[in-house]
């Protein structure tokens, strides 16, 4: 999609030659506190490295940064310094790290990047596991190159850096080089898969409709050759999908229901893990209108159709022999004569009818559609991720994701596939009490509850459509957009959560 500002990365590995004759525009040199006292660095950046010694400007501490210009292969480079400290690194230190140090390459527009490990790195992270160093280093810097696309006349010409090649000039472990290529690769497929999410949140909500998403869809199961079906408006409220139809019918942009599948298996059974993405391209609240300060956030309340679509991504990279279901209902939710209103009983695809009494309590309602459709298409174990609540920002700030399960094995394994990869999910409890707060009079479902217990009563909405089915909710609200950068994740769209499904997808612990 053109609207989108994709560049590849390219990432590499060499050994055995002085990492001073690598041609590059920025050499970034982790040093821990004692490498900075007795390490060996090359001659030619001799001089530069004994004016900042002699200065004192750098020690080698955790997270200390300096940067030098020094003589590199034929041309000048600049010297990225970056502190390890004097402990053992977690991988989520590292990402950091290298999302840091892509920064400061980016700011002297490098093109081709060193980065410099010292022999001791994998020994001195806390895993001691080649591939999760790679990993992690990999994903970090890729992460930290993020831009988002911006609209202004004058375009620099820079977008970031195009190689990164990672060196190490002494090699004491068996199988390094396979084992780092493996990290790398894996690093650079969650990386990419973020990006995509991040790219296709950012864009503005008249840049993407229901349509441009169902097509951004389009293109990208056509890329990996998925197979893939899209419901228009009259398709969908055919099927008898009144969540999705109603949301939608106050809009000009009409909805549609999206489907892709990635098929890893031989066959279509066993286990299919069914992803369910919010797709709602703006939300204005309907005719419950929201106020209208902040309300330009709104752009980002498809990021969990986005992380759904950028977890397909990554796994057409990666290629696990696994099936994964991935169902995206979308809809502009607007004010209009021929908005839904308060007071309005629907029915969904489950037969199940709603009462609604909060427009723009709509996700749940989209997603209520989404599940059932899931199931239908033969899914056997659900995640559904949404910006579901600002309760959930109440709870948990930008920092956490909030959870809400009817399978605490599930989740437990989800939960821990999340501390590999430093997204922080945080349970939120599904009390039987908060399942009767949806009571209403009149309908099945009630789709507001007012404020009390807000993210757990929404997440039991849509749990409530997984009839028993394993199911995990995922709701990201408060961390899909950030109001400033912080770590890997840069201001606005971060594509969180692609990375922990991706692993909890790749990982053999979890359950089956
Ligand atoms: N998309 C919003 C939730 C949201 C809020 C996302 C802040 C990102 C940042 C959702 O559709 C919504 O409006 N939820 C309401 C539900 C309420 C009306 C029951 C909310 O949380 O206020
Ligand atoms: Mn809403
Ligand atoms: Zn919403």
């Amino acid at each position: 999609m053109d609207k989108l500002t994709r560049y590849s990365l390219e990432t590499i590995w060499k050994t055995e030659v002085p990492v001073e004759s690598i041609e590059a525009h920025a050499v970034i040199c982790l040093v821990s506190e004692a490498e900075w006292i007795t390490g060996h660095f090359p001659e030619s950046w001799k001089q530069a490295i004994t004016s900042v010694k002699e200065r004192g400007l750098f020690n080698g501490s955790e997270n200390q940064m300096f940067t030098i210009p020094v003589k590199q292969g034929n041309s000048a480079a600049t010297l990225v310094l970056v502190g390890t400290g004097e402990h053992p690194m977690s991988a989520e230190e590292l990402r950091n790290l290298a999302a840091k140090a892509a920064k400061a390459s980016m700011q002297v527009s490098a093109d081709q990047v060193v980065f410099a490990m010292p022999s001791s790195l994998v020994s001195y992270s806390a895993t001691q596991d080649v591939a999760t160093v790679a990993h992690a280093l990999t994903e970090g810097f890729i992460l930290g190159t993020y831009r988002r696309k911006n609209y202004k006349q004058n375009q620099k010409a820079y977008i970031g850096p195009g190689k990164v090649i990672f060196h190490q000039e002494k090699i004491t472990i068996p199988n390094f080089q396979k084992e780092w290529e493996k990290g790398m690769s894996d690093g650079k497929a969650y990386a990419e898969g973020t990006i995509y999410a991040r790219d296709i949140t950012n864009l503005p909500g008249n840049m993407l409709v229901p349509e441009d998403l169902a097509r951004a869809a389009e293109d990208l199961a056509n890329k990996h050759g998925l197979e893939y079906s899209i419901m228009d408006e009259k398709k969908l409220e055919k099927k008898g999908m009144g969540g999705l139809f109603s949301v939608g019918k106050g809009s000009i942009h009409p909805p549609r229901m999206i489907v892709i599948k990635y098929q890893g298996k031989e066959s279509w059974d066993g286990e299919i893990v069914g992803l369910v993405g919010k797709g709602i391209t703006f939300d204005t609240g309907g005719i419950s209108l929201k106020p209208r300060v902040g309300m330009e956030e709104m752009i980002s309340d498809m990021g969990g159709a986005a992380t759904v679509l950028g977890v397909l991504e990554a796994l057409c990279i990666t290629r696990p022999k696994r099936n994964v279901l991935v169902v995206i209902p979308t809809a502009e939710n607007m004010p209009s004569g021929g908005a839904f209103k308060p007071g309005d009983v629907i029915t969904t695809l489950s037969g199940r009818t709603v009462e609604i009494l909060n427009t723009d309590a709509e996700g749940r309602v989209v997603l209520a559609d989404g599940m059932t459709y899931a199931k239908e298409l033969g899914a056997t174990r659900l995640i559904d991720v949404a910006t579901l609540t600002g309760a959930v920002v109440s709870a948990l700030g930008d920092v956490a994701t909030g959870a809400v399960s009817n399978d605490e094995t599930f989740l437990n394994s989800f939960i821990s596939a999340s501390r590999r990869t430093g997204e922080k999910v945080w349970p939120l409890p599904a009390y039987p009490e908060f399942q009767e707060m949806l009571r209403s009079d009149v309908a099945d479902l009630r789709n507001s509850t007012g404020r009390n217990a807000a993210s757990s009563t929404a997440g039991l909405f849509i749990g409530t459509f997984a009839d028993g089915m394993p199911w995990i909710h995922l709701d990201i609200a408060g961390t899909a957009f950030l109001t400033k950068e912080r770590g890997v994740n840069p201001k606005g769209a971060t594509g969180v959560m692609v990375r922990t499904i991706v692993e909890w997808i790749l990982s053999d612990e979890r359950v089956v």
